[in-house]
């Protein structure tokens, strides 16, 4: 039987548009295959470095009324680390390894590195709003963005995604950027940068003070940020910001992504909600006469 939500991205290919985005439960081989057995298309870790890091002291997340703020810190094993924890995920939705680094040389080798222990795909860590001489302290820099993806596109075969930051004059610059300097796919959005104070003792919660707001109230900027891009680049694009529905992603699809990832959601509503947002697609698409989950795509740009 034809399976009406399969699509390909950048050579991958997905049994449907759903993927767990980066740094929500992506730090063990188990949780992650836990996830794709869940249901999800793809599976992405959380960024990963060439050194193990700590992250921050605590607190690292707050929640507010829409959402999340969080100022992890990028804490993980670092890359060769993880090489244990991929034997638990092999050959069940393709993996997606994110990374990040400190220089251009750095996001070559982290990149061959994730590679050699069995990334199917990379995306890179250009966004991260609070981690400091990376993250979006790259992917703010056009020069640097361009550089960065440059050195990795040579360093490996296989598919780079850019994760992009809605923390920039111009989403649609960077993701132009990004796709100039080779990228074969884009993530958009990381978080956007943001901050809770106490007010009995008038201190920021957060230890790094700004961190980065994640969930519902993301979705539309998020959804702004896909809708541009879509027009200016011709790589597929991952939405990614507040989804925690089946019309939250149908949405993302219209603006112009080829599939979306859920992140902050997952803490609401568990690992079921790949299958409901996946059935609800599929319903969706059958209801209004859709062979394919292809054909939803950008589709919102059509009725202008
Ligand atoms: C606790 C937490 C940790 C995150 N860690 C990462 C990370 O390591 N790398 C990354 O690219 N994005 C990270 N993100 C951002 C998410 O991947 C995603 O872009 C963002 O949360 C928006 O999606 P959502 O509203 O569905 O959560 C993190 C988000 C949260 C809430």
């Amino acid at each position: 039987m034809m399976n009406r939500l399969a699509i390909n991205i950048a050579g991958l290919e997905l049994s449907n548009p759903t993927m767990l985005a980066a740094g929500i439960l992506g730090i063990s081989g188990l949780t992650l295959s836990r996830v794709a057995k869940a249901g999800a298309g793809a599976i992405v870790t959380k960024s990963l470095g060439l050194q193990p890091r700590a992250g921050y002291p605590n607190p690292t997340i707050v929640q507010v009324e829409s959402g999340l703020v969080n100022a992890m810190g990028l804490p993980n094993p670092g890359i060769e680390h993880f090489t244990q924890e991929i034997k638990f995920t092999r050959s069940v939705a393709p993996l997606i390894i994110s990374i990040y680094a400190f220089s251009t040389d750095e996001f070559a080798i982290a990149a061959q590195k994730a590679v050699k222990i069995g990334a199917d795909a990379l995306e890179l860590n250009v966004s991260c709003p609070h981690a400091k001489k990376t993250g979006a302290d790259i992917g703010q820099d056009p020069k640097l963005l361009e550089e960065v993806v440059k050195a990795t596109k040579r360093s490996v075969k296989k598919p780079v995604f850019v994760k992009l930051t809605p923390n920039v004059d111009s989403i649609v610059r960077s993701a132009k950027t990004a796709e100039k300097a080779g990228a074969d796919a884009l993530t958009a959005i990381n978080t956007v940068k943001a901050m809770v104070i106490d007010i009995e003792t008038a201190k920021p919660i957060l230890s790094n003070k700004i961190g980065g707001l994640s969930g519902s109230a993301l979705k539309p900027i998020a959804v702004r940020c896909v809708y541009e891009i879509f027009d200016a680049v011709d790589i597929p694009i991952v939405g990614c910001g507040g989804i925690s529905t089946w019309q939250d992603a149908v949405e993302f699809l219209q603006a112009g992504a080829s599939a979306i990832q859920i992140g902050t959601a997952i803490a609401q509503k568990g690992l079921n909600i790949f299958t409901q947002v996946n059935e609800g697609i599929e319903a969706f698409l059958e209801k209004k006469g859709f062979h394919s989950v292809k054909e939803i795509i950008g589709l919102s740009h059509k009725s202008k």
